[in-house]
């Protein structure tokens, strides 16, 4: 018998999965990327990405939950000692990822208390860099800014105390409360949006479709990239979260519920974003392509300048828009430190209440650092290379270990048809065993050419090298030399046994 906690329900289950794929990366990165990438053309790439590699990745991350029970580090070890370190490098990048994540969803608390009085005033880039965040150059701190430490506190609170009350009677609930809130407001917002004027010529340029771009290596690594992060796969965070599954469930059908689930918000946000970027260029007397924004500009200066120019209930508007932004990214934050305080408690056998105290609460020491004046900086570098050569190139070895090295297909295939409605076949294997490993490395060894000839910049400002050395390449590079090292620690006599689960719970 094991005590390993579990959820309620399946709904629960599904509600969590779909709360940690759905976030920041949905709302604001999806609509820019799909239109700088051959918008309606880039169905085409983002589709077969989702295919060959996003739902099969789930649904082997779901299996390996499912079968090994144990965190992303636990269910590795389980699987082969050799793997161990896999499960921490991804458990590493997750809790590198929490550390900025949760200062994104404190400026969208201290956005949602601007709209209030429409605070930002008519020139909201000024107001973002100087009045809010007090931006320093690269590479200094200068001092904590007030103006986002305070939410920071509400945020890690708040996230921290849903995992400090468990699986079932926090993240459960949380997510049973956040995820159809976040349905009905931002549905709210995008139809707002669309009745807006200039609206439908935002959206016909989102789906106007460049097929020149189509051949273009460039678009593939976009869709990618994107399918990864809004999935949350390779991030640890569905192998720990499957591991609640109860033993009686189903695995392949949750994974596309999930998956197209997250699709279809990423859609309904292209939709909205694209409505409020139409009305934009209508008010501007611009073209689209002049006011296309995503990330951090389109969040914090775009949109704070569309809600300027509303009118009528604008402020609500603009409380709906960031409060989406919110639940949003509090529900994928809980699941991305989920995976350390998991990977915590059960490598160095403690309590859940300690895990969360000591990893959450390291997690939001360093998250300082991005509330100092120069936070968006290291913000802005730490991103981007813990996700081009983390969060994929996680994905990329973990596809080829499991895979190629140590031959799990078969039996993770056998173990997820057992218990699911849809069998898995070819396609799955195929997949996984071949297309994903030689896309995605094709991908990386590209990435990796260009980054290592040109360096990243942020807007055509470069970075001084020793920036981006120290926080760019020593981050991600860290992520998997720590992971060795802590894999290399003993775990408890008897955990890396399989525990025969009490087979109580849900069924599917
Ligand atoms: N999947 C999460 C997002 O899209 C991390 O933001």
């Amino acid at each position: 018998m094991e005590n390993r906690a579990q959820w309620g329900t399946r709904a629960g289950f599904i509600l969590a999965a779909i709360g940690s794929a759905v976030g920041l990366g949905n709302i604001w990165r999806f609509p820019a990327v799909a239109y700088e990438n051959g918008g309606g053309a880039f169905f085409l790439p983002y589709l077969f990405a989702l295919l060959t590699a996003g739902i099969p990745i789930l649904i082997l991350e779901f299996t390996i939950g499912h079968k090994y029970r144990g965190s992303a580090p636990l269910s590795f070890a389980r699987m082969s000692k050799g793997a161990e370190w896999i499960g921490w490098w991804q458990v590493l990048i997750s809790f590198v990822i929490s550390t900025y994540y949760a200062v994104i969803v404190a400026w969208a608390i201290s956005y949602a208390w601007f709209s209030v009085k429409l605070s930002w005033g008519s020139n909201t880039e000024e107001f973002l860099f100087n009045s809010y965040l007090k931006v320093e150059s690269a590479g200094n701190f200068g001092s904590l800014v007030p103006g986002v430490f305070i939410p920071l506190l509400i945020v890690w609170l708040v996230a921290l105390g849903i995992l400090f009350a468990g699986v079932r009677k926090g993240i459960e609930i949380a997510n049973k409360i956040f995820i159809p809130t976040l349905a009905i407001i931002f549905l709210i917002v995008c139809i707002r949006a669309l009745f807006l004027p200039g609206a439908l010529d935002g959206v016909e340029a989102f789906f106007k479709p460049d097929w020149s771009k189509i051949m273009d290596g460039k678009v593939w690594v976009a869709a990618y990239g994107q399918i990864f992060f809004s999935l949350s796969i390779a991030f640890a965070i569905m192998i720990t979260y499957s591991s609640y599954l109860p033993k009686k469930t189903d695995i392949t059908n949750n994974a596309f519920i999930t998956g197209f689930a997250n699709s279809s918000f990423e859609l309904l946000a292209g939709f909205g974003i694209f409505a409020a970027l139409g009305f934009m260029a209508f008010t501007a007397g611009k073209p689209i392509d002049e006011v296309v924004a995503g990330g951090i500009g389109l969040a914090f200066v775009v949109i704070p300048e569309i809600i300027n120019q509303m009118g009528f209930l604008n402020e609500v508007f603009g409380v709906l828009f960031f409060l989406s932004l919110t639940f949003a990214g509090l529900s994928s934050l809980i699941s991305i430190s989920e995976t350390y305080i998991s990977g915590i408690q059960e490598k160095f056998n403690t309590s859940r209440a300690k895990a969360v105290v000591v990893g959450g609460g390291l997690a939001a020491l360093i998250s300082l650092m991005f509330a100092t004046q120069g936070g968006i900086n290291f913000l802005d570098v730490v991103d981007y290379f813990i996700n081009q050569f983390g969060v994929a190139l996680a994905g990329l070895f973990e596809v080829v270990l499991i895979a190629w090295f140590l031959r799990q297909l078969n039996p993770l295939q056998q173990h997820a048809n057992a218990i699911s409605d849809i069998r898995l076949g070819a396609w799955w294997k195929i997949s996984l065993g071949a297309i994903t490993p030689i896309v995605l490395g094709y991908m990386m060894f590209d990435l990796l050419r260009v980054n290592l000839i040109s360096d990243y910049d942020f807007s055509d400002n470069p970075y001084p090298r020793e920036f981006l050395f120290t926080y760019g390449w020593t981050v991600a590079l860290g992520a998997i030399l720590i992971g060795v090292l802590i894999s290399r620690l003993k775990w408890k006599k008897q955990s890396l046994e399989i525990p025969v689960s009490n087979n109580k719970g849900v069924s599917s």
